[in-house]
């Protein structure tokens, strides 16, 4: 797993990305500790005066834009601008995501968005995708799926929750699989072959969505266009 970079990294990735939102947008509120640092930024601009709203990607988004102060929208009510979210892993503009298992409803916002900007820092980069990719299930489709994993070459293992016993449980009341295919040739092609699979809601594969990816440091950011 590619955890463990700086918060400041991670801050400068977040309220970087949160400048490029303009007065007047739909702003997609990615999840996890990265997009975080960029829905408190966006929050201190609304403060300020600035009109957005947001469009939140799981409940702690959600619940991290109520308590900062940021309007949300449901998806079904707006469309989406302008979509700010972290990554597990990047390479050129391929993402693995679904850390925090919110993969799911990530993906409909950001693929949503007009403009969809990765917030990162620098230990989430990589020449090719090798972080194991979470494959969120059907609870009754946990074993098929695994088998189907398996028979493309990955090791399906479902994830534990660590303060409650059992498996994590989605925002949508599913499982996660995390699937370890060693380094990943073709993302698109693994892509559509777990789409294909019976049982698959998501999988945290990101393949050619990215727009711009903003990479933090304690020195500054740098942002590249994929
Ligand atoms: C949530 O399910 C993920 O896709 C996160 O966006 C991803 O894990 C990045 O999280 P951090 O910014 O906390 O590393």
């Amino acid at each position: 797993m590619k955890q463990g970079g700086s918060d400041a990294a991670k801050r400068a990735a977040g309220e970087a990305a949160a400048e490029a939102v303009e007065d007047g947008q739909v702003v997609g509120l990615g999840t996890g500790s990265t997009a975080a640092h960029a829905i408190r930024a966006v929050a201190r601009r609304v403060d300020a005066g600035l009109d957005v709203t947001g469009v939140a990607t799981s409940f702690q988004s959600r619940e991290l834009a109520r308590e900062a102060g940021v309007p949300l929208a449901d998806l079904d009510e707006v469309s989406v601008d302008v979509a700010i979210d972290g990554a597990d892993e990047v390479a050129g503009g391929d993402l693995v995501k679904g850390g925090g298992a919110a993969h799911a409803r990530e993906k409909v916002v950001d693929a949503s968005a007009d403009r969809f900007l990765v917030v990162a820092d620098p230990t989430k980069e990589a020449d090719r995708l090798s972080h194991p990719v979470p494959v969120e299930v059907l609870p009754a489709a946990r074993s098929t799926v695994a088998d189907a994993v398996g028979e493309l070459g990955g090791d399906p293992n479902l994830r534990r929750a660590e303060r409650k016993d059992g498996p994590v449980v989605t925002d949508n009341g599913n499982l996660v699989l995390d699937c370890d295919f060693g380094a990943i040739a073709d993302p698109a092609g693994l892509a559509a072959d777990l789409s294909a699979l019976p049982g698959v809601l998501e999988h945290g594969l990101f393949v050619g969505l990215a727009d711009a990816v903003y990479v933090g440091s304690e020195d500054g950011v740098t942002v590249r266009a994929p």
